[in-house]
Formats: C-alpha cells, structure tokens, sequence
C-alpha cells in the first residue's frame, strides 16, 4: 500500500504526542512540491516561473521544478516522473486544455494532490484536481472586448480587426477568443478580417503580423493580440512596413508585462489588459493548506485590472513583472 505525506505526516504527530518521536524530526520534513511548467514562451511566464521559485524557497518547500517547453508529452513525462519520485503535490499549468484525463488518473491512483496553475484542463472528472488557481481568461477578453467598444465610438466606418492567437487548445487562447467576440458583436462595424495562432511569442507574432501586412496592407485598423509579447513582435512588423503602431493601427494586448508599459510609454501601444503571473505566493500557500488537511476551495481567481496607455507611465514604476 502506498503511503503519502499526509497519511506520513499523521502517522509521525500521532507517534509524537504518544511521547514516541521528538517534535522537532517532525518539523524537519520538507514537503516536495513537484511543478511542471509550460515553458519560457513569454515575459510572463518568465514571470511566473521566478515567483513559483522565488516562494518556494521562502516557504522552505522542496521544489521539482521541470520546464516543458511548450510541448504537452514533456509535461506529462515530468508528471509521471514526479509521481516515481512520490512528491507530496503536484502542481502544473496546463499547455493545453485537452489529454490529461490517463495522466491525472495515474496521480489520482498514487494519492497525490493536484493543483491546476494558470491554465485550465478540460476534464469532465473534477476529482481529478484540488483546485485551479488563476486568471479568468474570458473576462480578460472581456475586458478587451469593452476598451475596442469604447474606443470604436472615436472611429469612423468599418473597424478591421485582425488577431494573434495564442497556442492552439490553450485555455488562454480559446477563453481571450470567446470573451473578445461576446462583447464586440454589438458593434457590427468591427470585424476580425484575420485571425491566427502566434503562439504567444515574440517571434511569431512578428511574422503573422507581417503575413496580416502583406495581406490586407493599409485594410488593418487594429490588432488585438493574446499576449504582450506577441503585440511587441507585432509592434516591429508594422514599423517595418513603414507604419506607425499605436496610430495607424490600434494595439490592444494582455498581460501587463513591464515591456507592454514600455511601448506604452513609447506611444505603440494603446491598451494592456492584466494577466497576473505573481501566483508563486498563492501556490505556496495552497500546497502548505492542504498538507496541514485544510481544504481548498475548487477555484481561485487572481484579481486584475486593465491599463491603457495614458495611466502608463504613472503605473511603470510600480509595475512587479
Ligand atoms: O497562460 C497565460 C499566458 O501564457 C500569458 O498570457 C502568456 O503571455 C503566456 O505565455
């Protein structure tokens, strides 16, 4: 029979309030944390992966820290080798939404917790996790969705929209989409003309953007991209092709990193919804609840706000990420 932490854990205090074990050999068990990271796709999950690190240390918790880069059998690899390693908990943010039901048995099966960490998964078991912590995505889009609507009563005719996608099947992706699409559709003046994966790169989303340039040219009105940092590729296509970012076209973004404030306060970008990546402490905090048999509620969201780019430089020096 296996035995976890927790059933460990109850096994020592019992023992040690019988006189039996010396509290303080209690005290000294680290609880292992096993984290599997997506990748360092972006400014923000930089972000994130520094405020997972950053905390753990702080907290005196042992963290497996495996990086997937972008790919989902990394991921799963690193799951069921923390399992091998009979980790505590298991934390990770999900690449993608889809094909982790086997993997999250397997854990289930070895008695090991599960906390979903900024993306979500498409399980129809629950049970299969503790809790998910992190963003509302949709109201992210949302959020998007309402600054275009404002900003749409200062524009004439039909307002082009075209759009960088984040990674295919990612919670972020689908849930930026959905939330954007709800609310623009009352205006029937603005129109997505194209709409493509960037993969929440830099990199990509400089060469969509100049697909989209080559395309419709001087069609464009505005860029709404899934992240800062595929708006900031995006940012250097359009200067490229001789335009002006901010100006010629409007540049909405999420996320909130440091280099969105910095384009802000250049004039090349006009909004940035917040993405809080900081969920380290929060994390930490969860994994230390549910070792001391606290329970968890299902679903934790991190509040955030959104900055257009006259707040920018008031807000810069502040800004964490
Ligand atoms: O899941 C959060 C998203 O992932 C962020 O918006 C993006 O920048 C990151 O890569």
């Amino acid at each position: 029979m296996k035995t976890n932490r927790r059933t460990m854990m109850a096994t020592m205090l019992a023992a040690s309030f019988a006189g039996a074990m010396p509290l303080s050999a209690f005290a000294e068990k680290k609880i292992v944390l096993g984290f599997s990271q997506i990748g360092a796709e972006s400014e923000w999950r930089t972000a994130n992966t520094n405020s997972i690190k950053d905390s753990a240390a702080k907290e005196g918790i042992d963290l497996k820290f495996s990086d997937a880069q972008q790919k989902q059998e990394n991921q799963i690899k690193a799951l069921r080798s923390f399992i091998a390693q009979k980790v505590d908990v298991i934390a990770f943010a999900p690449v993608v939404e889809s094909g982790w039901d086997t993997v999250l048995k397997e854990i289930k099966a070895a008695n090991i917790p599960v906390i979903l960490t900024d993306r979500a998964v498409d399980s129809k078991d629950t049970s299969l996790y503790v809790t998910f912590m992190g963003s509302d995505f949709t109201e992210e889009g949302r959020k998007a969705g309402r600054w275009m609507l404002e900003k749409a009563k200062t524009m004439k005719g039909d307002i082009n929209v075209v759009e960088l996608q984040g990674t295919v099947g990612s919670a972020p992706a689908i849930d930026r989409k959905k939330g954007f699409e709800e609310i623009i559709k009352a205006e029937p003046r603005i129109k997505i003309i194209r709409s493509q994966t960037g993969d929440f790169t830099r990199a990509k989303g400089k060469e969509v953007m100049e697909a989209f340039l080559k395309a419709e040219g001087k069609k464009i009105n505005v860029l709404y991209a899934h992240n800062d940092d595929m708006a900031i590729g995006a940012i250097q296509a359009i200067e490229e092709a001789g335009l002006k970012p901010g100006k010629d076209i409007t540049i909405i973004s999420v996320d909130g990193v440091k280099g969105a404030f910095e384009a802000m306060m250049a004039g090349k970008l006009n909004v940035t919804v917040e993405c809080n990546p900081l969920l380290g402490p929060q994390l930490m905090s969860a994994v230390k609840d549910l070792m001391a048999g606290k329970t968890l509620p299902r679903r934790i969201v991190t509040n955030e706000g959104i900055f257009p780019m006259d707040v920018a430089a008031k807000e810069f020096p502040s800004r964490k990420y």
